[in-house]
């Protein structure tokens, strides 16, 4: 579809403010590459990530911590290059924007610059909002990522349920609170308990997207790979598949590998006389 026959409105940073000072809600996918940003194109998802799980999902890898900058300008560089109307979040990937300010500022503009992205996401709280603000008051939307923070993988000792316990409790409400005083423009809550989830969104006014957090939050997020049924081994309690690709690819790529050792593929059909 050409930009001339675009009709959604692109959402944006009002359009986020909007929906969640009238109670509507937020879906977000991420995406790595251009072929699947023209299919979200023709839906009405609102914001999309080119999240650092690109290690796990286009890598092959078993965390984040290894993915550098110019995979994430690579990716978004992809997406940004077909996406149209949705808001276009790019994740800082790990020890991108820890060093120092200066650090956190020429990376974040390399992805809206070279990537195109709208936004950056950051996993932290209180301790990083130094950055946060520095890179909203140079014009650079970003949004926090609070509660299971992948790239915390080695200080965390695992994949598992964060926020459980009051001092963690207690923490996760500060940092949420900070990250808005800070200038963030949205908030993901990654595998927090459902009434922790539901006292974040009331007590700030950017809208929190959940993703294993319940449906109390302003939005929710899923990996594309994961709700489309890619990997059938990966199932954790939050993950709704809405299609089994997986099983659909595996079989059209079964039929074409018998189609040409039986030599039934290309017909003549298929064949310039
Ligand atoms: O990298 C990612 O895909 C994410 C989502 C799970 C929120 O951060």
């Amino acid at each position: 579809m050409s930009g001339y026959l675009q009709t959604k409105k692109k959402v944006t940073v009002n359009t986020l403010k909007s929906r969640k000072s009238e109670g509507q809600r937020l879906s977000m996918v991420t995406c790595y590459d251009a072929s699947f940003a023209q299919l979200i194109n023709k839906t009405d998802i609102d914001m999309v990530l080119v999240g650092d799980s690109l290690a796990n999902v286009m890598m092959g890898l078993e965390d984040t911590v290894s993915v550098k900058m110019e995979h994430m300008i690579h990716h978004t560089k992809c997406v940004s290059s077909k996406l149209k109307h949705p808001f276009l979040i790019a994740d800082m990937p790990f020890m991108s924007y820890n060093i120092s300010l200066e650090q956190a500022m020429t990376n974040a503009a390399a992805l809206v610059q070279e990537g195109r992205a709208n936004a950056v996401k950051l996993e932290g709280g209180i301790e990083i909002c130094p950055q946060v603000k520095a890179l909203v008051d140079a014009g650079i939307p970003v949004v926090g990522h609070l509660g299971l923070t992948p790239q915390s993988i080695n200080t965390m000792g695992g994949y598992k349920v964060q926020g459980r316990g009051e001092e963690e409790r207690r923490k996760l409400l500060d940092d949420a609170k900070a990250l808005e005083k800070a200038g963030a423009c949205a908030l993901v809550l990654e595998v927090v308990p459902k009434d922790l989830a539901k006292e974040v969104s009331e007590l700030i006014n950017i809208p929190t997207i959940g993703i294993g957090a319940g449906s109390d939050c302003d939005g929710q997020v899923l990996v594309l790979q994961d709700l489309l049924g890619f990997d059938d081994s990966f199932t954790p309690k939050f993950l709704k598949r809405y299609a089994n690709l997986g099983d659909i690819i595996t079989k059209a790529l079964t039929d074409y590998d018998n189609d040409v050792k039986e030599n039934s593929f290309p017909s003549d059909k298929h064949t310039y006389s």
